[in-house]
């Protein structure tokens, strides 16, 4: 087990949603239509999800620390 989180980079996000599609639990959409994900730790069972995610975002808005 171990901390990781995720960000969503405004400017680079196109408004695609196939990040949540893929991991609902952490990618949301905003009212600007951009993805945001939760600002805490993804929790572990998520966390392969949220990878899938920000390999998937087709413009590479997505930022994963672990
Ligand atoms: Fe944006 Fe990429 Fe998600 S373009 S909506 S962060 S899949």
């Amino acid at each position: 087990c171990y901390f990781m989180k995720a960000w969503v980079n405004e400017d680079t996000c196109i408004g695609c949603e196939v990040c949540v599609s893929v991991c609902s639990d952490v990618f949301s959409m905003n009212d600007n239509g951009k993805s945001v994900a939760i600002t805490g730790d993804i929790p572990s069972d998520l966390q392969d999800d949220a990878i899938e995610a920000r390999d998937a975002c087709p413009v590479s808005a997505i930022d994963i620390d672990k």
